[in-house]
């Protein structure tokens, strides 16, 4: 589809019925979700979802999550094992993508998958993704809404500012609640976390009633997302610090003196939900060095430490 200007959309049925009917043309629909705003495509249009790779500036092996409306929706697509239907009737609508053996006849685009023989599912908790996905009637593929290796979008702002003329439109349904992308775990015979995210391990945990199988090791890329350096803010960024050098930008978590804080009250919700605004600021502050206080790794605080280890990693 030929690129007009970027269109701003109002998440009202005005908006959503032109979101979908860009999407059936083949264009690109930034929309927001309950975890960050997504770049979506018709899922089955190998033109469009290669619209998406040349927008984000995407390294093409990297397969791309796919969104629907319900779970009945999603069996269309991919073959249910008994954890991943546990899973999915305790957390959809919500912030978990499943990865889960592809149907043939899926009518998918390859480009979605890769050519993996597995599809990345999520059924979104936010109004606006469910009454894009009525309106469209169909799969929509979305990765987060910013350049390859930037930082995630939570507002519709990030998404005009990191990808502007690249896409077609936004519908800009105001900040993301949970704030960290979603979980994911493969269910093939043993469920297997491939990301940490806006659901707590230890609730899937307690949903399956055994300890989940851990694949974050970022040399073997099952999900590319696993890639050490990804979420990088423009300056350097170290962890776990107490005392930041005179040269740099704090970022603050729990009570103490900072330029910038994830949650004076040291809330890990709260802190998920500003996470990537704030290294968004940071950017904007033209921050160089950025240091972060110590953040707790239990519940939300494994997908937050996650996201900061990568933004500090060598950058590749
Ligand atoms: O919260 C989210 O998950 C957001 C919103 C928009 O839904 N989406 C998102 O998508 O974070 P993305 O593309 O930025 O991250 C998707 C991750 C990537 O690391 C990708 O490699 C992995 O999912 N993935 C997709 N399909 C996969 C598959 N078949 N097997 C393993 N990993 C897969
Ligand atoms: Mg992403």
């Amino acid at each position: 589809m030929t690129k007009a200007p970027l269109r701003i959309l109002q998440p009202d049925t005005a908006g959503l019925t032109a979101g979908a009917a860009i999407l059936q043309d083949g264009g690109l629909v930034s929309f927001p979700t309950e975890t960050v705003y997504g770049l979506g495509a018709d899922a089955c249009n190998d033109r469009a979802v290669a619209g998406i790779y040349a927008a984000k500036g995407r390294p093409s092996f990297n397969p791309l999550i796919v969104h629907l409306q319900t779970q009945q929706d999603a069996e269309r697509y991919a073959y249910f094992n008994d954890d991943a239907s546990r899973l999915a009737a305790a957390f959809w609508p919500g912030a978990l993508t499943l990865v889960l053996p592809l149907r043939e006849q899926s009518g998918i685009s390859k480009l979605v998958t890769a050519g993996l023989g597995t599809l990345a599912i999520r059924v979104p908790d936010h109004p606006v993704a469910q009454g894009l996905l009525r309106a469209f009637g169909g799969p929509v593929a979305a990765p987060s809404a910013n350049p390859s290796g930037r930082i995630s979008p939570t507002t519709a702002q990030h998404v005009v500012d990191g990808l502007n003329d690249k896409i077609n439109a936004v519908i800009d349904g105001g900040a993301c609640a949970v704030g960290v992308e979603s979980t994911i775990v493969s269910c093939g015979d043993t469920p297997t976390l491939l990301r940490a995210g806006g659901v707590p391990i230890e609730a899937l945990e307690a949903c399956l009633g055994r300890p989940l199988a851990r694949s974050e090791n970022p040399k073997t890329p099952v999900a590319p997302g696993q890639l050490a350096s990804h979420y990088a803010p423009k300056g350097t960024v170290r962890l776990d610090v107490v005392t930041p050098r005179h040269d740099e930008v704090l970022l603050g978590f729990g009570p103490v003196d900072a330029a910038l804080n994830l949650s004076p009250a040291g809330d890990l919700t709260e802190a998920a939900a500003r996470l990537f605004d704030c290294l968004h600021q940071l950017d904007a502050m033209g921050a160089t060095a950025i240091a972060v206080s110590p953040i707790p790794d239990h519940g939300l605080g494994r997908a937050i430490n996650d996201r900061l280890r990568r933004a500090a990693a060598p950058r590749g």
